[in-house]
């Protein structure tokens, strides 16, 4: 939330630098005495998280990127020799590998959240969209980075991504030509993607500035989905959120070492330990678990759409898996005017809340369809899931924000968390979760 500044320089380099360049103060104002609401939820520690995530991302990834090499011949050996003979070498490419599936838990995380708890709504759709941009951002470098070590996967999956630029009419095979760097995936094509896989991270950094930015001035939504009110509402960030993130911080790192030091492997696929053969396709291509659910959208249309009763052909069925592939990503830039209800939170949503959980579980029922192979009954099951999960955004929010009658509000976040409090008194004994008591103002 926009606020005064409280920030008092004391010393004389303090106050030297605040005169010139007032960049302490800004960091103060944004992250000590930031208001934020008191009732923020573990939920909303995953932006904290992901900040930590895209750190380590970009660390591990110019150590590594001093060991590698980017050309087909030589690909493959440097990422095993820098898993031999680079001292700690295994740890970089270890942490980077698992790096980016911690990265995707924390955003899908984030991500529902935002969804659940109505984040994209007035006045946080800007906040939102770079959001969403940051996301097809960080699926771009993912996919690329997976390209670079040049095994079995990383060449098929590269072939059969790209290939798709084809179904789009007239401009595809340019479109492919451009992205390959020539007529197949070879040497140049290895070449573009790493220096785009280098590139992207900034340019998600910069964006994770805007976002923040785009944070602070309408500051943030909370489980209630009220805006505060009063001062009462309101904690400042540090100490409370500081210690509160710092401790799922440091869950989330255990979680990410027990991966890295006993399962490194668990998230991979066995066949990227082959060096590229393009003479040799592995039985089942299958991305990344993070691009599965995307994948099995791509998959399920395999039908072409034309015109009723008639033979003409409008959309091919290639070209129409990846317009659905690209949609269900694209659409959650237009969601904050999909659903116009002015209740933010599902917890005062009790039909909406109960197609959010849905449309969560069909997500996860197609990222497991995604890694079974394009045979029945799963193409069928995949087409299923598709609808739903265009229907939740294009038909179920549009409608419910018309006719669903939200429970009642509290006035103020504070009646929320004493309404909470009252019917669980444990939390009052124990005060963990529980209310805190408003700061003197
Ligand atoms: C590199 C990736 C990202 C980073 C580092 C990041 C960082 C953050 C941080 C630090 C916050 C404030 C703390 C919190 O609410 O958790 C935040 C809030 C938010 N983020 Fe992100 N974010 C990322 C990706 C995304 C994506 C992909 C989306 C949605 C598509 C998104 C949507 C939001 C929204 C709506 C809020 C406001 C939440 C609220 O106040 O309720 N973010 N983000």
């Amino acid at each position: 939330m926009s606020h005064e500044s409280t920030y008092d320089p004391k010393t004389g380099f303090e106050k030297f630098i605040d005169r010139r360049m007032p960049i302490i103060r800004l960091g103060y104002d944004s992250f000590v005495d930031f208001p934020s609401p008191k009732n923020l939820n573990y939920w909303w520690t995953f932006g904290g998280i992901l900040a930590i995530c895209l750190m380590v991302q970009i660390v591990t990834g110019v150590i590594l990127a001093m060991h590698y090499t980017a050309h087909v011949d030589h690909a493959f050996a440097s990422v095993e020799h820098i898993m031999r003979d680079v001292n700690y070498g295994w740890l970089m490419r270890y942490a980077h590998a698992n790096g980016a599936s911690m990265f995707f838990i924390a955003v899908y995380l984030h991500m529902a959240r935002g969804l659940y708890y109505g984040s994209y709504k007035e006045p946080r759709e800007i906040l939102w969209m770079i959001g969403v941009a940051i996301f097809l951002l960080m699926m771009g470098t993912a996919f690329m980075g997976y390209v670079l070590p040049w095994g079995q996967m990383s060449y098929w999956g590269a072939t059969v991504i790209t290939s798709l630029a084809s179904a789009v009419p007239v401009l595809g095979e340019p479109i492919k030509t451009l992205l390959w760097g020539g007529f197949s995936v070879d040497n140049p094509t290895l070449n573009r993607f790493f220096a785009l896989h280098y590139l992207l991270p900034f340019l998600i950094a910069g964006l994770v500035i805007l976002h923040i930015w785009a944070l602070h001035v309408p500051g943030n939504n909370n489980p209630s989905g009220i805006e505060p009110q009063s001062k009462k509402d309101t904690l400042p960030f540090h100490p409370y959120y500081t210690v509160k993130d710092g401790f799922a911080i440091i869950v989330f790192l255990i979680l990410f070492a027990a991966f890295l030091f006993f399962m490194p492997n668990a998230l991979g696929h066995a066949d990227n330990y082959i060096p590229a053969n393009p003479l040799v396709t592995p039985a089942h291509i299958v991305p990344e678990w993070y691009f599965l659910p995307f994948y099995a959208m791509l998959r399920a249309i395999t039908f072409d759409i034309g015109i009723p009763f008639t033979e003409i052909v409008l959309i091919e069925a290639k070209l129409g898996g990846v317009i659905a592939m690209l949609s269900s990503i694209l659409i959650l830039f237009v969601l904050p005017w999909l659903d116009s209800s002015k209740v933010k939170s599902m917890r005062y949503r009790p039909v909406a809340r109960l197609w959010v959980f849905l449309f969560f579980l069909d997500v996860l029922f197609l990222g497991w369809l995604g890694a079974m192979p394009a045979e029945q009954p799963y193409v069928a099951l995949s087409q299923i899931g598709t609808a739903y999960y265009f229907a939740y955004f294009l038909v179920i929010l549009p409608i419910l924000s018309v006719t669903e009658t939200p429970k009642n509000l509290p006035r103020s976040i504070s009646e929320a968390v004493l309404a909470d409090k009252k019917k669980a008194p444990a939390a009052e004994a124990g005060a963990i979760g529980g209310a805190q008591p408003a700061p003197a103002e």
